[in-house]
């Protein structure tokens, strides 16, 4: 049996949880899954800490009677548009008497990194370590059982807003789970759907969700850009609802059904019929109204996208292309046209390749267990949050940790 993660995925639409096994060669097989529509968060923030829990401790019930395993400590994620990235350093001496790094040596020089000023309402959420560097020999990206004197790292310290933070932790520990880790979106969503290859050339990372547009820029195989743009899956289903006037429900079905991305695939001869609970007639819509809707949508949030690296001067550092997924427009024919069209690049669509979570809406929850499964085992950064012990909803939850007590770090006397 290979060690056990679970990843929360906090979503606009839903709430998705992931528990997986990955085996020492670092394979993934999900073993539970649980998802549940969720009403408590819009854009990435919580708006009502109740309908969160409760959509989590739904999804998390589905997922542990899959699973056969109760969830105790969980990973979850944050949009890269509420985070900060700081690049910093830490420098240390290297320990053991015999000069060979440890897996303390590199807690210590990474904890270093994290001796910086950040403004009062953000908090340090994670370390992403760039490179190590020892007695001045850079690019050393696993420093454990090597030999030195002098132990430097080259990181990047997120940070995220300390509000949407202590409200996504309050979330979900009122599920009785503690948060292991707050990952920022772009970083998780990376590891399940982009190549090691795209990284270090550059590619461009778009998750489409159902309230967020995520985008981020990696080359070198580090994150260089991210931002958040508030349009998505939802306002192509209100543009629906609008133009065609049809209530919100049947709009996303027929989106979902009939929705194509780009005009010219659409066929004035198709007809779609639809009879509205509501409302006692039946409505016909034309492919090619629909597709209308949808396409201009869409080429608004891409237009957006582009005009933002342009305007950032980081277009150019594109080379492989655009990485399209998030459930927002993955689905719809004709996407990767508009896409090449607008931003005149290549554009494929991006989801996990992993049995049972083949679907581009499970990228983050997908990629949050790989990067998850990273920072428990390699690396060093774990939450401590009193408040889940009080859990009042799970009956017979124990805060007992079940791994790696040792990675353990008390964040307290940073925030
Ligand atoms: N078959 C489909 N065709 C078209 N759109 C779809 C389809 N299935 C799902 N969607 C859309 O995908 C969106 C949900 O995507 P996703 O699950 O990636 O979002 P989310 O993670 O909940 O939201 P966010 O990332 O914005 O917080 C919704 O807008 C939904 O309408
Ligand atoms: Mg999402």
């Amino acid at each position: 049996m290979g060690d056990l993660i679970t990843a929360i995925d906090l979503g606009t639409s839903k709430v998705c949880v992931m528990i997986a096994e990955i085996d020492e060669k670092g394979k993934t097989q999900i073993i539970g899954l649980g998802k549940s529509p969720c009403k408590g968060i819009k854009k990435g923030i919580v708006v009502d800490i109740e309908a969160t829990t409760n959509s989590i401790l739904e999804a998390v019930e589905q997922a542990e009677n899959m699973a056969d395993i109760e969830v105790e400590e969980a990973f979850i994620n944050i949009p890269g548009g509420y985070t900060n990235l700081i690049k910093n350093k830490g420098v240390i001496a290297v320990s053991n008497e015999d000069r060979e790094i440890t897996m303390e040596d590199v807690k210590r020089v990474l904890n270093s990194a994290t001796i910086v000023s950040i403004p009062q309402d953000q908090r340090i959420i994670d370390v992403v370590p760039n490179q190590y560097i020892i007695d001045g020999y850079d690019e050393i990206k696993d420093p454990i059982g090597m030999v030195g004197i002098r132990l430097e790292v080259d990181c990047d310290i997120i940070t995220g807003s300390v509000t949407s933070v202590l409200n996504l932790v309050r979330s979900v520990n009122r599920s009785g789970i503690e948060v292991l880790g707050i990952i920022m979106e772009p970083l998780a969503t990376s590891e399940a759907v982009l190549t090691r290859d795209e990284k270090e050339l550059g590619v461009l990372l778009v998750d489409i969700g159902s309230g967020t547009t995520d985008l981020s820029l990696f080359k070198h195989g580090r994150l260089i850009y991210s931002n958040l743009i508030p349009v998505a899956g939802n306002h192509i289903t209100n543009d629906i609802s609008v133009g065609l006037r049809i209530p919100f429900k049947e709009s996303e079905d027929i989106k979902k059904k009939h929705g194509l991305a780009y005009v010219p695939l659409a066929k004035e001869e198709n007809v779609i019929e639809i009879k509205p609970i509501s409302i006692d007639e039946t409505i016909k819509v034309n492919e090619v109204n629909l597709a209308q809707i949808i396409e201009a949508r869409i080429s608004e949030i891409f237009e957006l996208i582009n005009s933002d690296i342009i305007n950032k001067g980081i277009k150019n550092e594109i080379l492989t292309g655009v990485v399209l997924t998030g459930g927002g427009v993955n689905y719809f024919n004709g996407i990767k046209e508009l896409g090449s069209k607008i931003f005149g690049l290549p554009v494929r669509l991006g989801q996990p390749n992993i049995i049972g979570a083949k679907e581009p809406i499970f990228s983050t929850g997908v990629g949050l267990v790989n990067y998850g499964y990273k920072r428990k085992f390699n690396y060093y950064i774990e939450y401590n949050n009193v408040e889940n012990k009080n859990s009042k909803h799970r009956k017979g939850f124990s805060t007992s940790k079940n791994v790696m007590n040792f990675i353990k770090k008390i964040w307290d006397e940073y925030f």
